[in-house]
């Protein structure tokens, strides 16, 4: 079986024209959704994924304020901005790029973030809340992918599911989701990390493998079920001396052969990345429209 390509940037695209749609109505009543994002040091995955989320803020309407700290900026001025910003009417969302360098309490910085305007669902009350399965923002790569596997018409309930990581970010609350008593859950879920025993024992199982491990080639065609639906979240920078900046991205899926057995399979770059930046624009849009009582 060859698998067809679930097409991240055409599902992300086709959100954004609807969220665009959104925020002109919004722009009716006055309301403009306001995003802040803080990066703190020079990072450079981190700076471009900030360039992104700018861009996509401005192709949606969305107001965007940047706030690009020093790599030595101590916890009091990160805290007394995040403070700043929790009281700042303009803004609806606060996004804190992570990682922080080692200084800094990142748990503490996370803690400080107003939970309503916490469009990232890092805040314990946002996953608590998702957790108990109440309302609250979903964090914006498992959103992300639970999307993606909706609007591919993939069925959740019931299935096999093995998530291969146990991030915060993406690991726990994609499990998290997809074992809620809801019409995008009911599933059974496994999680692997790098103390499973026997990883393909698992995987070999799987109606859909979500792959997060942040490894290159941590999911093999001899580990994929025939007709298995293959999610890659990885995002590797590996050596390519023919490519002009010296390196291409691969995700944790050999890409190549595991979509001859797999039926649905997202590539990387153009599966899962664009529809994270994506599900923080709908976050800071819902904000928005919560904050204005809509
Ligand atoms: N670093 C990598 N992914 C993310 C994300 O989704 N949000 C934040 N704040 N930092 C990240």
């Amino acid at each position: 079986m060859t698998a067809q390509i679930i097409d991240g940037k055409q599902v992300a695209a086709d959100m954004r024209a609807e969220l665009k749609t959104k925020v002109a109505g919004l722009k009716e009543k006055g309301i403009v959704p306001g995003l802040a994002v803080v990066l703190v040091g020079e990072d450079p995955a981190s700076k471009s994924y900030v360039t992104a989320k700018e861009r996509a803020c401005e192709e949606i309407g969305i107001y965007s304020n940047d706030n690009c700290l020093s790599a030595d900026t101590s916890q009091e001025e990160l805290m007394a901005l995040v403070d700043k910003l929790n009281n700042d009417p303009k803004i609806n969302g606060i996004l804190v790029q992570l990682p922080l360098p080692k200084h800094l309490n990142e748990s503490e910085v996370l803690l400080a973030i107003d939970p309503k305007k916490d469009v990232d669902g890092f805040h314990p009350i946002n996953v608590g809340k998702m957790v108990v399965g109440e309302e609250a923002f979903l964090p914006c790569t498992p959103h992300g992918i639970l999307q993606l596997l909706v609007r591919s018409n993939v069925t959740i309930e019931g299935s096999e599911v093995v998530v291969v990581g146990r991030s915060n970010i993406v690991g726990k609350p994609i499990a998290n989701m997809l074992i809620q008593k809801s019409d995008t859950g009911n599933a059974t879920v496994t999680v692997c990390h790098t103390r499973t025993k026997n990883l393909a024992e698992h995987t070999l199982r799987a109606d859909i493998i979500i792959a997060a491990a942040g490894r290159p080639d941590t999911v093999t065609a001899d580990m994929v079920k025939d007709g298995a639906v293959v999610i890659d979240v990885g995002v590797n920078r590996v050596e390519d001396a023919t490519k002009k900046r010296g390196y291409r991205l691969v995700g944790d899926v050999s890409f190549d052969t595991v979509k001859e057995k797999a039926s649905l399979i997202t590539p990387v770059p153009g599966g899962v990345g664009p529809m994270t930046i994506t599900m923080l624009l709908f976050n800071t849009v819902q904000s928005a429209k919560i904050a204005a009582g809509l």
